[in-house]
């Protein structure tokens, strides 16, 4: 029967890697050329930490930051103030909470729909969606990932050292990789994309040739 098809079900991209490996430039094309919707989860656990600043509270208190996941709305995510080093931190503890985690679960299933979507973070391949049909784990050195987020930093006038980027960049990568809940890991089944010496052309002719492959 057609509808158990897989080719019938919703094209799910799952992009998962650690932070400035150009998950999002990657997503957003792949999402644009395909026609599909984006979704950039990092947003969701930066929205839950500034809602719990906003409140006073500490993000890595796990009654106040689940409080904060429950109460979330979209419209959150066009929060102007949810990039920065301070965002950064918060986001990182309340990613770090269990129940933060499940809070956000359905808002992300849901996201997809019946429709579809590209979804880029750290578990979207492992948890959200372990049966999305393309996974993508996106990768890049930390050299090559603190240069690039230095940059982007110094466009928006900052005047951040790159010492001190490279050095915020590994610790908040070491948390996320070694949380109990949902570790940043490349699902079994991901094509790794290692993003190191390729621009932004390379890695989406590079995430193309592997949504060809497995559509
Ligand atoms: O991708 P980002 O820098 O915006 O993510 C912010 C924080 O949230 C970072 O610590 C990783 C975490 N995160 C996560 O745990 N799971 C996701 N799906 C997305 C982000």
């Amino acid at each position: 029967m057609s509808e158990h098809r897989p080719a019938n079900r919703p094209l799910i991209i799952a992009i998962d890697g650690p932070a400035a490996a150009g998950k999002g430039t990657l997503a957003r094309r792949l999402a644009g050329t395909l026609g599909l919707p984006y979704l950039d989860t990092g947003l969701l656990y930066r929205a839950v930490g500034r809602r719990v600043l906003d409140g006073g509270g500490d993000p890595a208190d796990p009654t106040g930051a689940e409080a904060a996941a429950r109460a979330l709305r979209p419209a959150d995510l066009d929060r102007p103030d949810l990039r920065g080093p301070e965002a950064d931190a918060a986001a990182t503890a309340v990613a770090a909470i269990p129940a933060v985690r499940s809070a956000l679960l359905a808002f992300q299933r849901n996201f997809a729909g019946e429709r579809g979507a590209v979804l880029d973070g750290r578990d979207i391949g492992t948890v959200i969606f372990p049966d999305a049909r393309v996974k993508l784990f996106v990768t890049a050195s930390l050299q090559a990932r603190a240069r690039r987020r230095w940059l982007e930093l110094r466009a928006k006038g900052s005047d951040a050292e790159l010492s001190t980027v490279e050095t915020d960049m590994r610790a908040r990568d070491a948390l996320d990789a070694a949380r109990a809940a949902a570790p940043l890991r490349p699902a079994p089944d991901a094509a790794l994309l290692d993003t190191t010496e390729l621009d932004a052309d390379g890695a989406f002719r590079a995430a193309m040739s592997e949504v060809a492959r497995r559509r």
